[in-house]
């Protein structure tokens, strides 16, 4: 079976740089807060071209403290997407705040033309997602931003790496909120993630994430637990000098996918201002659901991102509104194994068993 992720390639490609760097945070007895954790940060300011840095505990966690760090709560809404994994609303709605679900566009991003038709005098941010490892219209997005004057947050679980005319994810929103969840662009060994963005905003997304804390024992807001875990900073650290081979290797194998099966089906549209960091490779066909079954009786895993748009949930029930563009594509969508440990037989496999369907 070809399976759909492969969590032990990134680790032995790095391993020597990844057990060397658990070897260290054993040995020197610091398993959270501390110099290993502003390490980590310091090298994913280097990396991104950020102005600051906040590790956090995980994805969720890092939408979490990006809400607080902007102020959000009770009466204020953020404008967001229902076609994205459960983390981004829920995040919203944990800060006590109402979610306004947007539809999305051809690349599955929140569809621009209808934001402005969501803002109201409670809106607070606009928080998007860079649905599959691409973004969408920066510019535009930081021009309605600033016109009604609100908050950009980005949810870049799946787009770290991706640059957006040259200036890399992290740079392109007031707060952008990154996860390392072991099946990401760049996974740790458990949960992990970071908020990137405004210094005077991460200033107090990092107290946000230490219960408030300005000091060790004066508590300015209420906040929660959303450390890292210092295992994961340096799994992460360790993994970051190996990282740009591994998207380009993804890469790689997307536009070799892209070109065998774009006559069959609808492959991928890349957007022009970057280079595609493909967190997944998502085919679109009438016949999901038997093309699916046909590729697991060849061996071959896949997965849908996402099979429940949001808003049709039980959770999400209170803020449902009708997404046709959402609700259309999400019988469509299938998701491909990519992951830049393929080997060559096995991504022609992929392709012959896709082109024989
Ligand atoms: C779009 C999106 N946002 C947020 C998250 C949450 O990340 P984590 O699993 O690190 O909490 C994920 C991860 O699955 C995601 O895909």
């Amino acid at each position: 079976m070809i399976p759909f992720t492969d969590l032990q390639s990134q680790y032995q490609d790095a391993r020597q740089d990844i057990d060397a760097a658990i070897a260290r945070v054993i040995k020197e007895n610091s398993f959270i807060t501390g110099p290993l954790v502003e390490e980590v940060e310091e090298s994913l300011i280097k990396y991104t071209g950020a102005e600051a840095c906040a590790s956090c505990g995980s994805g969720t966690t890092a939408l979490q403290i990006a809400l607080m760090a902007c102020g959000v709560g009770p009466s204020d809404e953020v404008i967001t997407v229902s076609h994205t994994f459960v983390s981004t609303p829920e995040a919203v709605v944990n800060c006590g705040a109402t979610p306004v679900f947007c539809d999305i566009d051809e690349y599955y991003h929140m569809d621009l033309d209808q934001v402005e038709g969501l803002i109201t005098p409670q809106t607070k941010a606009i928080l998007w997602v860079d649905t599959y490892g691409q973004t969408p219209d920066i510019e535009r997005l930081a021009e309605l931003a600033k016109k009604h004057n609100l908050y950009t947050i980005a949810d870049a679980a799946h787009s770290f790496g991706y640059s957006y005319k040259n200036k890399r994810v992290g740079t392109l929103a007031d707060l952008t909120c990154v996860s390392f969840n072991p099946v990401k662009n760049l996974g740790a060994m458990g949960d992990a993630g970071c908020v990137l963005g405004r210094a005077d905003l991460i200033e107090r997304a990092k107290m946000f994430r230490n219960h408030g804390r300005n000091t060790r024992f004066d508590y300015e807001y209420i906040g929660i637990n959303a450390r890292i875990d210092n295992m994961q900073a340096v799994v992460v650290q360790a993994k970051l000098k190996h990282f740009d081979r591994w998207v380009a290797r993804k890469r790689e194998i997307a536009k070799y996918y892209s070109n065998n099966l774009s006559n069959q089906f609808q492959v991928p549209l890349e957007r022009s201002w970057g280079d595609h960091s493909f967190y997944v490779y998502v085919i679109e066909t009438d016949k999901r659901d038997a093309l699916q079954k046909h590729l697991y009786d060849k061996g071959i895993q896949t997965n849908i991102h996402y099979a429940n748009p949001c808003h049709t949930t039980q959770a999400f029930s209170p803020w449902y509104r009708k997404l046709p563009k959402t609700e259309r594509r999400v019988d469509r969508i299938l998701s491909i194994p990519l992951y830049f440990s393929l080997t060559d037989s096995q991504i022609d496999h992929i392709v012959d068993s896709l082109r024989n369907f």
